[in-house]
C-alpha cells in the first residue's frame, strides 16, 4: 500500500488546525460510556499518532498500527521527544486487515476515515475479523466513516488547500471522481511544493480511494465478524445520523 508514503511528511501541516485534543476527549467519553474501566486500546490507522498522545493523557495505554512506514516513523519520533514509554504507547507498521499481535484489548478505535480506505467487502471483513480476534470479551470497536446517504446528497467537490511557511509554499488540490457502483469516491491529491529560497518546485500525486458506507452493510459486516452494532451517531455532535451526516461514528460490541 503506497498511499500516505509521501503525504505523511506533510500530513501534520495540512491538519495543524484539526482539534485532535477535542476529538480525543469525545472518543474517550464514547469509550467510557460503553465500556467500564477501559485501559488497553488498539488504534487502527493511527497515522502520525495525534490522537494517541491525547488519549494517553486520559490514562489509556495504546498499541497503534499504520500501514504507512513514514507515518509510524513520525509517530515514533514524537514519542521519543515526549519520553513516552513502550508500556504507554507502542507503534507498529502493520496492515489492519491482517494484524496478529497475540494480545487482547479492551477497545479498538479507527479514527479519521481509516475504515473508508478498506474498499472491498473482503477488506472490511478481514479487518473486522482481525479486530474481533484482538478484543477481550464484550470489547468495543469504535470507528468513524463517510456516511453514504450524506455523501450522495452532498457530493465531494474540488478543493484547494494552501500551507504557507517561511520559505516554502505547499498547495494541495483535491479532485474527486465518484464510482457509484462500487460506493467509492476516488480523490486525486495533487501536491505542489515551492521553495522560495532555492527557487525550486516539486510536485507529486497520490490517489486515495474512499468507500462510503451505509448502515445496513456496516451492521451486516460487523455481524459476520462477531460484533453487534450498538450505537451510531453523527461525528462530534452526537446527533442521529441521516442525510446531513457526512461523518458518522459507529460503536460495536464483541459478541
Ligand atoms: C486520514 S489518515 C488518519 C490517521 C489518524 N488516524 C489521524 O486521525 O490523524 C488514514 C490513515 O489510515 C492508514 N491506513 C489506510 N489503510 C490502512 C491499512 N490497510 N492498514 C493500516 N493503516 C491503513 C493510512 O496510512 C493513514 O495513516
Amino acid at each position: 500500500m503506497n498511499i500516505f508514503q509521501k503525504y505523511s511528511k506533510y500530513y501534520d501541516l495540512f491538519y495543524r488546525d484539526k482539534d485532535y485534543k477535542k476529538e480525543s476527549g469525545y472518543i474517550y467519553n464514547i469509550i467510557s460510556r460503553f465500556y467500564k474501566n477501559p485501559l488497553h486500546i488498539l488504534n487502527l490507522g493511527c497515522g502520525t499518532g495525534n490522537h494517541d498522545f491525547y488519549l494517553l493523557d486520559r490514562g489509556l495505554h495504546l498499541t497503534s498500527v499504520d500501514s504507512s512506514r513514514e507515518a509510524i516513523n513520525i509517530a515514533n519520533s514524537k514519542k521519543k521527544k515526549k519520553r513516552i514509554s513502550n508500556e504507554q504507547i507502542k507503534f507498529f507498521n502493520l496492515d489492519i486487515r491482517k494484524i496478529n499481535l497475540k494480545t487482547k484489548f479492551d477497545c479498538a478505535i479507527a479514527l479519521f476515515h481509516v475504515i473508508n480506505y478498506l474498499n472491498s467487502n473482503t477488506d472490511l471483513s478481514d479487518c473486522f475479523k482481525s479486530v474481533n480476534k484482538h478484543l477481550k470479551k464484550n470489547g468495543l470497536f469504535v470507528f468513524d466513516s463517510w456516511y453514504g446517504p450524506a455523501v450522495l446528497q452532498d457530493l465531494p467537490e474540488k478543493r484547494t488547500k494552501m500551507i504557507k511557511l517561511k520559505e516554502h509554499k505547499i498547495v494541495r488540490k483535491s479532485l474527486p471522481t465518484l464510482y457509484p457502483n462500487e460506493n467509492i469516491a476516488e480523490i486525486k491529491f495533487k501536491f505542489n511544493l515551492s521553495d522560495n529560497k532555492n527557487k525550486s518546485e516539486n510536485s507529486f500525486t497520490e490517489i486515495h480511494r474512499m468507500r462510503y458506507l451505509f448502515y445496513p452493510e456496516i451492521e451486516m459486516l460487523l455481524k459476520m465478524s462477531g460484533f453487534a452494532l450498538i450505537h451510531a451517531e453523527e461525528w462530534m455532535t452526537g446527533q442521529p445520523i441521516g442525510f446531513n451526516s457526512w461523518y458518522a461514528l459507529f460503536v460495536a460490541r464483541k459478541i
